[in-house]
């Protein structure tokens, strides 16, 4: 039982709260949880006209379950997509849009400071697959333009990247990827829909890692691809059906009431990563901040442009030091010094995380990969979460005020 039809035009902050609200017959006010592999069906005829697709009805969760409808739905209707689809995992997301979107023989463009696994997956698992990629500068839009070939099918952007928040600007490249019939696709797993749709901005695939800030709170993995009904529903839900990438209903559900304070979340922690990534830049023992909210971000005008003005939750920091040991041994002396921060390589959770992506969550690329990923050993990053500001500053304060 769908709740009451929503009048149109609804703000994203009442989208997050209220579409798709999905109730069994007992009217629970909050979302009902489907928790369920298969659905028991009036009768043989019946379960044929819906096992054949032609009748409207839930048989089996891996093709289909209320409570990851709703999510799906609900996501749809933030990103401003007419129609998203579920995953198990963020990685599971771009899986699904690699080995939907392209075949052997095609060519894909990305940016070359991309979250580790996806640089991973597009550039090192496709190749097995005869699909070729190229990693550009994300910034610099003539580089992806100098780098489309005839049989180019996709532009994949992440936009703050992960760990250094560079941007790209997501018209632009949608200009340069319809221009050539590829199609564009924009990870926003650190922007969420709060700060930025892609979709509005001509992004054809809007891609999501809800492990992140949609969940907010560290608890499940999901993912999801929204985009349009013939390519996101018919294509990827086909496959997705066969394949078994699905997000299960129960991370679904939770991934949902993290949803309803996405807005919030976001903005708090967006309105204190700017204060913080301040204080950093005033810090002796801090090399330089990567933040796109800080005037000094080279970005900075696009990030304000294209992120309804906010910078995000997400920055980082080099330490001072001289070589690659020293670095490491500064940037692991400020992360081990911290009481308060969580050493985890999470991102978008309402308790702060701090990790030192060289050694983790880009640990797994070629130094020569981590170079022209700009991810150096003094780097550190911060997701910054709900804790008050003082008792942030102090917990960093612990490390860089006892570095020599
Ligand atoms: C920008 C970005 N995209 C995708 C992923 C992958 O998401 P998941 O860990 O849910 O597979 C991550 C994970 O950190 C990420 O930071």
């Amino acid at each position: 039982m769908t709740d009451k039809k929503l009048p149109p035009g609804l703000h994203p902050d009442t989208l997050a709260v209220r579409e798709a609200v999905e109730r069994s017959q007992w009217g629970e006010h909050s979302e009902a949880l489907y928790l369920a592999s298969s659905f028991v069906q009036p009768n043989a005829e019946t379960a044929a006209r819906r096992f054949a697709a032609l009748e409207e009805g839930y048989t089996y969760t891996r093709t289909g379950n209320p409570t990851v409808t709703s999510f799906e739905r609900r996501l749809a209707a933030m990103e401003g997509t007419e129609c998203a689809i579920a995953t198990s995992t963020g990685m599971s997301a771009i899986l699904l849009v690699a080995l939907t979107v392209l075949k052997t023989g095609d060519h894909v463009i990305c940016s070359q400071s991309m979250f580790g696994s996806t640089i991973k997956l597009l550039g090192t698992e496709m190749a097995r697959f005869g699909v070729e990629t190229s990693f550009v500068s994300q910034t610099d839009v003539e580089a992806w333009k100098a780098a489309i070939r005839p049989n180019t099918r996709m532009l994949f952007a992440e936009t703050p990247t992960n760990p250094l928040t560079d941007l790209c600007d997501i018209a632009a490249l949608a200009d340069i990827a319809h221009a050539h019939g590829a199609l564009l696709a924009v990870d926003n797993s650190f922007a969420t829909p709060v700060l930025q749709q892609p979709a509005k901005l001509g992004a054809d695939l809007v891609v999501h890692s809800g492990t992140k800030f949609l969940d907010g709170q560290g608890r499940v993995m999901a993912g999801a691809v929204c985009g349009t009904v013939a390519l996101v529903d018919k294509v990827m839900g086909t496959f997705l059906r066969s394949g078994g990438l699905n997000l299960s209903p129960f991370n679904a559900w939770v991934v949902m009431k993290g949803m309803e304070t996405l807005s919030l979340r976001v903005k708090a922690e967006s309105a204190a990563a700017l204060e913080l990534a301040r204080w950093l830049e005033a810090h002796p023992k801090v090399a330089r901040v990567y933040y796109p909210g800080l005037e000094s971000h080279p970005q900075h005008a696009l990030a304000m442009r294209q992120q309804n003005g906010m910078g995000g939750a997400v920055l980082a920091f080099d330490v001072v030091g001289e070589g690659a040991e020293q670095l490491r041994a500064n940037a692991f002396h400020v992360v081990d010094s911290t009481l308060l921060c969580s050493i985890t390589a999470n991102l978008g959770d309402v308790k702060t995380t701090i990790t030192h992506p060289a050694s983790t969550s880009h640990g797994r690329l070629t130094e020569e990969q981590r170079q022209s990923a700009g991810v150096g050993q003094g780097l550190i990053r911060i997701s910054v979460g709900l804790e008050h500001l003082d008792d942030l500053k102090a917990d960093l304060l612990r490390g860089l005020d006892t570095l020599t």
